[in-house]
């Protein structure tokens, strides 16, 4: 049915944040997400479901049409590139920093430099276009130990508060990029369905709107 709309979020951190703007689109879903074991769920619209998934998987979900809209990080975007999804909207939550980091106090070496990071694409871009040679060393988390354990020179990895660098004897170097969250759609979705999709993508611009203005 050319008018039934498949959502794609992401767990964790920023469901939280992303439930309240779909309310305020008029999309609330039927089930409470923390006590269900569901992936697809109903919501309060017929035409609507919603999926949880992890917030990796959700660009590929969108790209493939297996979810006409989505919301993930825009550092997750970089990291799986192309140019297969429109972002329409940046949401303004989640917001962090995509930035390098070492060890505190020392400076990061003349030469070939060791990157330990989950972020793999992204990172072999970033210091290519600074003309670095670097090995970069895929890792699924805890980053901050790659450079106390001699894994890796550098790390690049989200930093909030900056608390997680500090505690592990890290300190931040360069910012890659301000991150936030971001509303993005599959190519044939924004044609196909665009008398249903264009409504949500401006009601949540609204919500974020009248959050911006406080
Ligand atoms: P997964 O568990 O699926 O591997 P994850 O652990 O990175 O993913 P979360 O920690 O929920 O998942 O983070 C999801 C997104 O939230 C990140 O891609 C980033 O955009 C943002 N984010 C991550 N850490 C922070 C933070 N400390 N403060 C604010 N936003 C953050
Ligand atoms: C994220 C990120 C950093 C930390 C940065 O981890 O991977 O480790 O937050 O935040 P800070 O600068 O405020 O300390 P998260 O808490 O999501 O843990 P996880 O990546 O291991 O799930």
């Amino acid at each position: 049915m050319t008018d039934s709309i498949t959502i794609a979020l992401s767990k964790g951190r920023i469901l939280d944040e992303t439930l309240p703007l779909l309310k305020e689109a008029g999309i609330e879903l039927v089930d409470d997400v923390k006590k269900s074991r569901k992936l697809v769920f109903p919501t309060t619209d017929p035409a609507v479901r919603v999926l949880i998934i992890r917030a990796t998987d959700v660009p590929t979900y969108v790209e493939y049409g297996g979810a006409d809209l989505g919301v993930t990080g825009k550092d997750v975007l970089m990291e799986h590139g192309g140019d297969g999804l429109y972002e329409p909207l940046d949401l303004n939550i989640s917001r962090c920093r995509l930035m390098t980091a070492g060890r505190k106090g020392e400076a990061p070496p003349g030469g070939r430099i060791r990157v330990a990071t989950k972020f793999v694409n992204l990172a072999r871009r970033y210091y290519a276009a600074k003309g670095r040679q670097a090995d970069i060393i895929k890792l699924y988390g805890a980053m901050e130990l790659a450079p106390i354990l001699g894994l890796a020179d550098e790390i690049v990895d989200i930093v909030d508060t900056g608390n997680t660098l500090k505690a592990n004897g890290l300190e931040p170097r360069d910012l890659i990029e301000n991150i936030s969250s971001r509303l993005v759609v599959n190519r044939a979705s924004m044609k196909m369905k665009h008398g249903k999709l264009n409504p949500i993508i401006e009601q949540m611009a609204a919500a974020v709107e009248r959050r911006r203005q406080g």
